[in-house]
């Protein structure tokens, strides 16, 4: 049923070959939220610091010149396996501020405009007025809601967003009415972290461009997951996680267009992002330097390029079927339990591999904790989608989600934990 040898795979991952709760064997279902790494992973990230270490584009010596190599040729990588320019890329330490990066961009360039200063040319589309509009959707996970209602606040735009049908998917009726000339950008998700649904981007960039907004897609739930071209949607900005994705915590990724990207003022400020110092100004690198203040995360790069290299190994249409497949029997095996109710589409049409639910009569957190004690490893809560629960009348959702080391006999233990949550609290079913 499912395309992928995970005995071999799972093989690679150190972590997968511990037990938990007394001796049980460790189901981990739970890479939605962060994913275990494989060993190659590991080994670039200590190769990095055993033979390469020193701090990048910084320093005339032979381990600043390798370490600089190993970061830059990591960002070649990465661009590459979402189809981008190398310099469009830039490194931040999660997806979260990736997204802050464009919100501030907003900020930055309305602070700038409201006094008279200089801007980069074209930053002139950042600039926001009073009643200018920012359209997100309500199944976004907190990341990409809390910055445009913070850039709100800050500005005085207005917050608009697009509803969700009573199957867990997007409104797409919304489009139309939500939409209009005043719209600046559609901050969206190509994947829900709760629902698991899967947005059609297409739709959504055209209604944006058709009034002039930008879309920045958050794609942390879908560039692990599937395979992701950033000509192909068409969108203009991209953000995702590495640690997601089998690489290293403590770094995410930007992509922009160039031309946005070079009109936009920097976020965070310091060392590397300059061109010229004086003490009463300065003036700011091109992209991706602008946006990389600091010493930048090299090691996690080299990590994440091997993690790139790993699921390209396996191929990304190879991974996205087999979590397909492994979605659908999950939903098949849940959808028949008593008791138990899944939040988000019932089908696995357009449906990535989070399947959250609710079983009746127990709390998500009392299922977690005896999932937890059989050696399932899920998410319970909010998710960090707050809005979502409330669209769908629930306090939390258990959640399960899958990868490519996941398989069959998984979402069996995930089924019999479930059964086994029900007796222990004596939910008749
Ligand atoms: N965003 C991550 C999740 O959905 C942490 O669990």
């Amino acid at each position: 049923m499912t395309l992928l040898d995970v005995a071999r795979i799972a093989a690679d991952f150190p972590i997968l070959g511990r037990t938990v709760r007394d001796g049980q064997r460790l189901v981990y279902l739970d890479s939605g939220a962060t994913s275990q790494k494989p060993r190659q992973v590991l080994d670039a990230e200590r190769e990095f610091y055993e033979k390469h270490n020193a701090a990048v584009h910084r320093g005339a010596h032979q381990l600043a010149e390798e370490a600089t190599d190993a970061f830059e040729s990591a960002r070649l990588t990465i661009a590459q396996f979402v189809g981008a320019q190398t310099d469009d890329i830039v490194f931040t330490k999660n997806a979260t501020e990736a997204i802050n990066l464009v919100s501030y961009a907003f900020l930055n360039a309305t602070l700038k405009a409201g006094r008279g200063m200089s801007l980069p040319d074209g930053a002139q589309r950042f600039v926001l007025a009073e009643g200018d509009e920012i359209v997100v959707s309500e199944m976004e996970h907190h990341a990409n809601l809390v910055p445009w209602q913070e850039l709100c606040d800050k500005t005085g735009a207005v917050l608009k967003w697009i509803g969700l049908t009573d199957d867990g998917r997007l409104n797409y009726n919304d489009l139309e009415t939500v939409l209009n000339s005043r719209t600046k950008i559609v901050a969206i998700t190509q994947q829900s972290n709760l629902l698991g649904t899967i947005n059609d981007v297409g739709a959504i960039v055209a209604a944006a461009h058709g009034v002039g907004a930008l879309v920045l897609l958050d794609a942390c739930q879908s560039v692990p997951h599937m395979p992701v071209d950033v000509a192909a949607l068409g969108v203009d900005f991209i953000a995702w996680s590495g640690h997601k994705m089998l690489g290293p915590l403590g770094i995410g990724c930007l992509w922009g267009r160039a031309e946005l990207l070079a009109a936009m003022p920097p976020f965070i400020t310091g060392g590397s992002m300059i061109e010229t110092v004086q003490m009463d100004r300065s003036t700011f690198a091109l992209p991706p330097k602008r946006f990389e203040a600091g010493v930048p995360m090299a090691a996690q790069a080299v990590g994440l390029a091997a993690a790139v290299n790993y699921l390209n190994a396996i191929g990304m249409d190879k991974v996205q079927a087999h979590e397909h497949a492994l979605t659908s029997y999950a939903l098949g095996a849940l959808g028949d339990m008593p008791g138990v109710r899944i939040i988000g589409p019932l089908d696995s049409r357009d449906r990535g591999s989070a399947v959250s639910f609710v079983v009746d009569d127990i709390h998500p957190h009392d299922v977690g904790q005896v999932l937890d004690e059989h050696g399932v490893e899920v998410r319970v809560g909010h998710h960090c989608a707050w809005p979502v629960c409330r669209r769908y009348s629930v306090p939390a959702t258990t959640r399960a989600t899958f990868y490519i080391y996941n398989g069959i006999e998984d979402v069996d233990a995930l089924v019999s934990g479930i059964q086994s949550a029900q007796q222990f609290f004596g939910v008749s079913v």
